[in-house]
C-alpha cells in the first residue's frame, strides 16, 4: 500500500555534517519515489562530508533529484526562506544524518540557520521531528540534549543495523534506517516485507 501523508504536504529534510551522507541520499529517494514532496537543506559541514563520502558534489545530487520528482532546496543561510515559518505548513522534518552540533543547537533553540530554525518550527508547531542521529561513543552532554528532544516530542532514531534481518552492505541498514524514518514520520505504517521480522533470519 502507498501511503500517502493525508495531507500531501512537503517534507523537510536537513542534512549536516555527520558522516552517513548515505542515509541523506536514501531517505530522500525513498520520499520521492514514494509521491512525497520534498524541501532540503544541507549545512556546509554536509556538502563537505557529502563530497568526501559519496564522490560527486552535493550540487550534482541536487539536480538529481529535481529530475526524480518534487524537489526544492533552500539554502541553509536563507532564514526567510519559507520553512522558517510556522504558518507555512509541512508534513515534518527528517534530520539526516543529524550532527551532534546541531542536537545541541536545537535542544537549547539556537535558531541560527535554516535546518535549526526548521526544526524549531517543527517542535513548536508539534509537527513531527524525526532526528537521525549519527555519533559514537556518546558523552553525557550529547544524551543529555538528545533527551530534552524526546521530552519535547522528537523521535531520535539512530542508524543501527537489526541485526536480526541479516543486513548485508552499507545500503541495506541506510534503506532500513530510511523506511524507519518514514514511520516516524507518521508517512508510512509498516516496513516492507522483505524488512518484517519473521523469526527465520
Ligand atoms: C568527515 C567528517 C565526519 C564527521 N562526522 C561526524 C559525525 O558522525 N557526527 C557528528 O556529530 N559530527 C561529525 N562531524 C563534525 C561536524 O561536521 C561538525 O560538528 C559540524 O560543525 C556540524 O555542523 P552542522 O550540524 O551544522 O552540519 C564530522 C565532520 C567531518 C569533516
Amino acid at each position: 500500500m502507498t501511503f500517502i501523508s493525508s495531507s500531501g504536504l512537503p517534507v523537510v529534510v536537513g542534512i549536516t555534517g555527520a558522516s552517513g551522507a548515505i542515509l541523506a541520499k536514501t531517505t530522500i529517494d525513498l520520499l520521492l519515489k514514494k509521491g512525497h514532496s520534498v524541501i532540503a537543506t544541507a549545512s556546509s559541514a554536509a556538502r563537505m562530508v557529502w563530497r568526501e563520502e559519496m564522490d560527486e558534489s552535493f550540487g550534482v545530487a541536487i539536480e538529481r533529484w529535481k529530475d526524480d520528482g518534487d524537489f526544492s532546496y533552500q539554502a541553509v543561510g536563507d532564514l526567510s526562506a519559507q520553512i522558517s515559518s510556522g504558518t507555512f505548513s509541512t508534513a515534518g522534518m527528517a534530520i539526516v544524518p543529524c550532527s551532534m552540533a546541531s542536537v545541541a543547537a536545537i535542544a537549547h533553540g539556537l535558531a541560527d540557520n535554516l535546518i535549526r530554525r526548521a526544526a524549531d518550527v517543527s517542535l513548536k508547531e508539534r509537527r513531527p521531528l524525526v532526528l537521525v542521529i549519527r555519533e559514537t561513543p556518546l558523552n553525557s552532554i550529547h544524551l543529555r540534549n538528545m533527551a530534552s528532544l524526546a521530552e519535547m516530542g522528537a523521535t531520535i532514531l539512530p542508524p543501527v543495523p537489526a541485526f536480526y534481518l541479516g543486513h548485508k552492505t552499507i545500503e541495506d541498514i541506510a534503506d532500513f534506517a530510511s523506511h524507519r524514518t518514514m514511520i516516524a514520520l507518521g508517512l508510512d505504517d509498516r516496513l516492507p516485507i522483505h524488512m518484517n521480522y519473521t523469526g527465520d533470519q
